[in-house]
């Protein structure tokens, strides 16, 4: 049966009048891409460091995968949208081949906020499981364990949680090393033994995973619950590490931008109350303009203002609608399409069935006008960061173009079919003189730590040979 057909009213006066301090131009995102520059630079001298708002924590990973990478291993991903185990087999037959097989966990909302033996121990039971079910328990394989939160590394297999962001409030974590956690939890149980390899921020395993198949991956981007990259700096510039020869992949935590007010230019009210009802005032503050976890949270709060002000939906609200988390990010994917894809149907669906409101068909085509919005500044901001990142690349290489490529992941990126062209788009224009390759990778940033996992082995096997 035929749905209601909607005529796209693009340009609703109210809507563009609500939200005209989120369409940001692109002379202020050139502005943002100097400040990410020079808080870049704040970031990586002992002096300044203190000053910047980016943590720019070096990570040990030396070098991207050369192709000789072998053997069997497992991965752990935490802290994404889903709490996942792998195991990675990179086999040599002529060329090379990867095999994965895969399996998501439940992390149960107690645990989330939990104490720490609680999270390990159930790491550690789902790791028993995986192992079980693949027949592998008396095996002792080395792992790598993608750890998304901020950490601050000595070595390759030790990781120092400095805060927990996105959902995650674990006590007793805050300081501790993590892979002792996990170490801990397993000798707990007794049952098996795991050779903890390494440790990595998502963002680093997604570049890891990209760089295997393309070797000019410099770049690791996350979108999806929170937002974060890294890159390849040179180690002459990276004050805390010694050494001048080489690069370094250093994790910036660019979701804690203007947690020093230097955003407060671009927040808007709706940021403002995002982040006031968080779980986290004050923190990640550039990471809850753009990240899966927040944009539908600002679409709620800025249907819920227009409602009360007799702009939408006849001035009605619904329960759904005042409630916190109702409206998740993969509504604003799925209403955040042309008309002609059905964006105008899908709104008129999201509205009626799961907020329930009564929608007219401009009040649809004022929703998605909305999600529109508010998801295309989310991808021009990553665009300014990024753009930050490939100058201070350029500009390391003292080249007057570049030519570069970046690994991503994250559902936001990837579940949103115009959001790829925005970013792009607007990176084309901020930075004319680079070329850079986006890289899709299927389980990125979890294949990422067997990948960094398996280079480590690889750099010891060489180093015995
Ligand atoms: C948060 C974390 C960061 C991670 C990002 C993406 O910003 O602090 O470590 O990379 O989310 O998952």
């Amino acid at each position: 049966m035929a749905g209601p057909r909607f005529e796209p009213r693009p340009d609703s006066f109210e809507v563009e009048r609500y939200l005209y301090e989120m369409k940001i131009p692109d002379e202020t995102l050139r502005g943002l891409m100097e400040r990410v520059k020079g808080e870049i630079e704040l970031g990586l001298a002992r002096d300044t460091r203190g000053r910047s708002s980016l943590r720019m924590l070096p990570t040990f990973v030396r070098s991207t995968p050369d192709g000789s990478e072998k053997g069997e291993f497992l991965a752990l991903d935490l802290g994404g949208s889903t709490f996942r185990i792998m195991r990675v087999t990179v086999a040599q037959e002529g060329s090379t081949q990867i095999r994965m097989e895969d399996r998501v966990y439940n992390m149960p909302e107690a645990v989330l906020t939990g104490i720490a033996s609680q999270l390990f121990d159930h790491v550690a039971e789902c790791l028993a499981d995986f192992m079980d079910q693949l027949k592998i328990k008396e095996k002792k394989l080395p792992l790598g364990f993608t750890f998304s939160f901020p950490c601050e590394h000595n070595k390759m297999d030790e990781s120092i949680l400095l805060r927990w962001s996105k959902r995650y409030n674990v006590e007793d974590v805050v300081g501790e090393n993590v892979v002792q956690l996990l170490r801990d939890a397993i000798e707990r149980r007794g049952d098996y033994d795991i050779d903890v390899v390494a440790v990595v921020n998502d963002t680093v395993g997604t570049m890891m995973t990209c760089g295997y198949d393309d070797h000019r991956c410099e770049i690791g981007l996350i979108v999806g619950t929170g937002t974060n990259a890294c890159y390849m700096e040179d180690l002459r510039n990276i004050d805390l590490v010694e050494g001048d020869e080489g690069r370094m992949c250093i994790n910036m935590e660019w979701g804690a931008l203007g947690e020093d007010g230097s955003l407060d230019d671009l927040r808007t009210e709706f940021d403002i109350e995002v982040d006031q009802s968080s779980i986290n005032p004050g923190q990640q503050l550039f990471e809850k303009m753009i990240s899966g976890m927040y944009i539908g949270e600002i679409v709620r709060l800025v249907l819920v203002k227009m409602t009360n002000q007799g702009l939408l939906f006849d001035g009605k609200l619904s329960p759904e609608l005042l409630t916190r988390g109702k409206f998740p990010a993969k509504f604003v994917y799925a209403i955040d399409v042309s008309s002609k894809n059905g964006g105008c149907q899908k709104a008129h669906e999201i509205l009626t069935e799961e907020l329930g409101v009564h929608a007219t068909n401009d009040d649809c085509a004022a929703v998605q006008r909305i999600c529109n919005i508010v998801s295309g500044r989310s991808a021009h901001l990553v665009a300014a960061a990024l753009g930050a990142i490939i100058t201070r690349l350029r500009e390391n290489r003292a080249a007057k173009k570049i030519q570069t490529a970046i690994g991503v992941d994250g559902t936001v990126y990837k579940s949103h079919q115009l959001y790829s062209r925005r970013l792009q788009r607007v990176l084309r224009r901020l930075v004319p003189e680079s070329r850079v390759h986006f890289l899709l990778s299927e389980c990125g940033s979890s294949k990422g730590s067997a990948m960094v996992t398996a280079v480590a082995r690889r750099r010891v096997e060489q180093r015995h040979v």
